[in-house]
């Protein structure tokens, strides 16, 4: 979540931005088994100049950056050069800490991780900017995170404007869920979530879900319906299905779940191979959902008849029974929502559905999420 949403918020602001590995290989496996593919190798960057270098949380992610001699080397002389860098989660604490790249700095970080940051300098603050240096917490904070940054590079105005498309609303009073026909989502067995991807789907939202599905044990299968089982999302993030739909169509789900994406959710909209899938889920009584864009392909297969949904802005009024407001709307056995930002709140909202509270609120603080209560 943490790389992903960092990139995708970057290039929206219009930042070239390189993601490059520092494994052998160009594919490399994320928290939460998704599978992403990066642009280069680190070796290719070694005598570029970078206007920011930012480093994602993850264990062992954190510790493979760190033992990366040419990642330690690139971070080392932008520090020197007085240039951007930032890291969130466990790699202010694994990575940076060890490269004696935190000295004489306010940090933050997970708060896993914070005693063994040094206790005078440590912060328990979403973001900290220090100088050259941003830190931040966890998967539940990056999207302030890449927003600060985005601000440090490009200035307050573009901030706020990528704010908007991501829509993070500054106000809070944007009701997190509705519900409306309450029924019961609980099985005798781990629940089996299905999530098609295609070229151009919205990669925070594939990832998010993938992530916080399966940090609350859900078993989840991600499934092309393109030709390869990797798509390439529409901030040009690759990633790497677990298999083709043809193949994933042969198992019953529990769930279904259309992720975003203008582009993307056109191409899930015309396979042909999801639709019978789809509409044999409805017919079932099964459970399905969507975010983003995705609520329109639902409705253009007469899947959202007499139920009460949500959807992203652009799209939101051709659906015919719109609710007004609420991030995640839940009628029956339909889950929708706006998108983006409000990704974590869906997939939260899947979890409590299916686990009930406490479980999510477990979930919710290894994201460093602000989740209520009760
Ligand atoms: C989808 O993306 C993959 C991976 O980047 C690419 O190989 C393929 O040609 C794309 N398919 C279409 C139909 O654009
Ligand atoms: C809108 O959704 C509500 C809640 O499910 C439902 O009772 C009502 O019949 C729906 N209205 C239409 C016009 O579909």
């Amino acid at each position: 979540m943490e790389a992903v949403i960092i990139v995708d918020v970057l290039r929206r602001a219009g930042a070239e931005v390189i993601v490059a590995s520092v494994e052998p290989q160009l594919e490399v496996e994320a928290a939460g088994g998704t599978r992403l593919v990066a642009d280069t190798s680190i070796s290719k960057c070694a005598n570029e100049v970078f206007d920011l270098v930012a480093l994602p949380g993850g264990m062992p992610g954190s510790a493979r950056l760190r033992d990366c001699e040419v990642l330690r080397q690139i971070t080392s002389k932008q520090a020197e050069g007085k240039r951007l860098y930032g890291a969130i989660c466990a790699a202010p604490a694994i990575t940076l800490l060890p490269w004696g790249l935190l000295r004489r700095k306010q940090m933050t970080g997970h708060p896993a991780f914070m005693d063994k940051l040094p206790t005078f300098w440590a912060v328990a603050s979403k973001i900290q900017v220090s100088g050259e240096l941003t830190t931040s917490r966890g998967p539940g904070t990056s999207f302030e995170f890449a927003l600060s940054l985005v601000d440090q590079l490009f200035g307050e105005s573009v901030a706020k404007e990528v704010g908007q498309l991501l829509l993070m609303q500054a106000d809070d009073d944007t009701q997190r869920k509705e519900e409306y026909n309450k029924v019961e989502w609980s099985f005798d067995h781990n629940p089996r979530v299905l999530l098609p991807i295609a070229n151009g789907s919205e990669e925070i939202e594939i990832v998010a879900i993938v992530d916080i599905l399966r940090r609350a044990k859900v078993d989840v299968v991600v499934a092309s319906i393109e030709k390869s089982v990797q798509i390439l999302a529409s901030r040009g993030i690759k990633i790497v299905a677990d298999k083709l739909i043809g193949d994933a169509a042969e198992s019953v789900y529990d769930l279904i779940i259309l992720p975003g994406g203008n582009a993307g959710a056109e191409r899930l909209h015309k396979s042909k191979v999801l639709k019978k899938l789809l509409q044999e889920q409805y017919t079932a009584g099964r459970i399905y959902g969507a975010v983003c864009s995705s609520p329109a392909v639902l409705h253009r297969q007469g899947l959202l008849k007499d139920k009460r949904a949500t959807a992203h802005p652009s799209v939101v009024t051709n659906l015919n029974n719109v609710s007004n407001g609420a991030k995640v709307v839940i009628d029956g056995k339909l889950i929708t929502s706006k998108g983006l930002s409000t990704v974590t709140d869906f997939a939260l909202a899947i979890v409590s559905k299916l686990f009930g509270h406490a479980r999510t609120r477990c979930v919710a603080e290894g994201l460093v999420f602000d989740y209520p209560r009760s």
